[in-house]
């Protein structure tokens, strides 16, 4: 079985194609740099780059694995949640292709692509305890299985990567914020900046990343002779301890309610053996390697996306799309995208019920 997905929910054009044999055999990936002046991602803007690019990268893909649209076996694209101009772009060429070629057509949550990404790059299994931290999601989650999932907790205001890109935004570190705070983290004392570690008082999962953020702003500034942050008057060291004190404490938040949600996992699945990472903020080794300590006290083993499959990709598109093709859980081509997709709602039907077969 070979699966071609496709994303274009943010500010990536992406696809690939992988195997039942959990082979990528060819993908390609678009960041689009013209947000950078903007500080964030630009609906319109980012609609307009997928549209520009995505044959071209879909080309390019067919190239790099060597093969023809006829060879793939199913088409799956990232349907939502996210930005619903690039969502409609992926999945109107999705559909095109899986009409024009006859063969069927998955819509894909682009979180749930998050979410399995782990399973294709190592031997996760199900259940397993998930946290999913992206630019705009921040939850813990236990995965069942395909299109099952078990919310038990979620941020109340801001996302983990949000709380990055927005401090990085207050240093003007520039877009997206996550790696250049992890860069200069990696140079500063995490020590020196008191910060809260909001929602520590609440017995749930629930997470919260504003209060963190306020704080940052407020050292910022202190550092002003107005309060204005934009005056702010800060030497490269104070920026490299503010951003590994901001690190530190974003990272220990995550790591207390993950502590609260692994004893609900074993209880609730005391056959369940993984605790996974994925999501942009995947990425940050500072955070891995916490989880990584976190999974070896708890007797848990830990899994994350190599680096490059945390950000927005098609290789886990394409491998979520494998995961229900294998099931035979397909999408007619009447699938409207929906720019709000929770993951623990309504799972897209299977085959039989209106899905597209070959
Ligand atoms: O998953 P993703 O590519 O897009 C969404 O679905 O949102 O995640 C992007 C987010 C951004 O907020 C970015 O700042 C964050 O992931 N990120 C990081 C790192 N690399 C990306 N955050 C912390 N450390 C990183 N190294
Ligand atoms: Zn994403």
């Amino acid at each position: 079985m070979i699966v071609l997905g496709i994303e274009s929910s943010c500010d990536e054009t992406a696809a690939a194609i992988v195997n039942d044999q959990r082979q990528i055999l060819g993908e390609c990936v678009l960041t689009q740099l013209e947000h950078k002046v903007y500080g964030g991602v630009v609906p319109e803007i980012a609609a307009r780059c997928h549209l520009e690019h995505i044959d071209e990268i879909l080309e390019e893909t067919f190239k790099r694995a060597n093969l023809k649209p006829q060879d793939i076996d199913a088409i799956a694209a990232s349907s939502g949640p996210g930005l619903i101009g690039g969502v409609v772009v992926g999945v109107m060429a999705g559909k095109a292709l899986a009409l024009a070629l006859n063969k069927p057509f998955i819509a894909i949550n682009h979180l749930e692509g998050h979410a399995l990404a782990a399973r294709l790059t190592s031997d996760v299994k199900y259940p397993y305890l998930l946290l999913l931290v992206s630019g705009g999601h921040c939850q813990i989650l236990i995965v069942k299985g395909v299109g099952e999932f078990e919310r038990l907790g979620t941020t109340i205001d801001d996302a983990a990567g949000e709380a990055f890109d927005k401090v990085a935004k207050m240093l003007s570190l520039g877009y997206p914020g996550g790696p250049m705070i992890e860069k200069m983290a990696a140079l500063g004392d995490e020590n020196r900046f008191v910060l809260p570690r909001p929602l520590q008082n609440s017995h749930d999962c629930n997470l919260s990343f504003s209060g963190l953020k306020t704080a940052v702003r407020k050292i910022i500034e202190s550092y002003a002779p107005d309060d204005n942050i934009e005056h702010a008057i800060l030497r490269k060291q104070d920026t490299a301890d503010i951003c590994a004190s901001f690190q530190k404490a974003a990272t220990e938040s995550l790591v207390y309610k993950l502590q609260k949600a692994i004893v609900i996992f074993k209880t609730k699945y005391p056959q369940g053996k993984d605790l996974v990472v994925s999501g942009g903020v995947a990425a940050n080794t500072y955070l891995r390697n916490r989880l990584q300590q976190l999974a070896d006290t708890e007797g848990l083993i830990f899994s994350a996306p190599p680096i490059r499959f945390c950000t927005d990709n098609g290789v886990m598109i394409a491998w979520a799309g494998m995961e229900r093709a294998l099931k035979g859980m397909y999408n007619g081509l009447d699938f409207k995208p929906r720019p709000r997709w929770p993951l623990d709602a309504d799972a897209p039907k299977a085959a039989g019920a209106g899905g597209v077969k070959a």
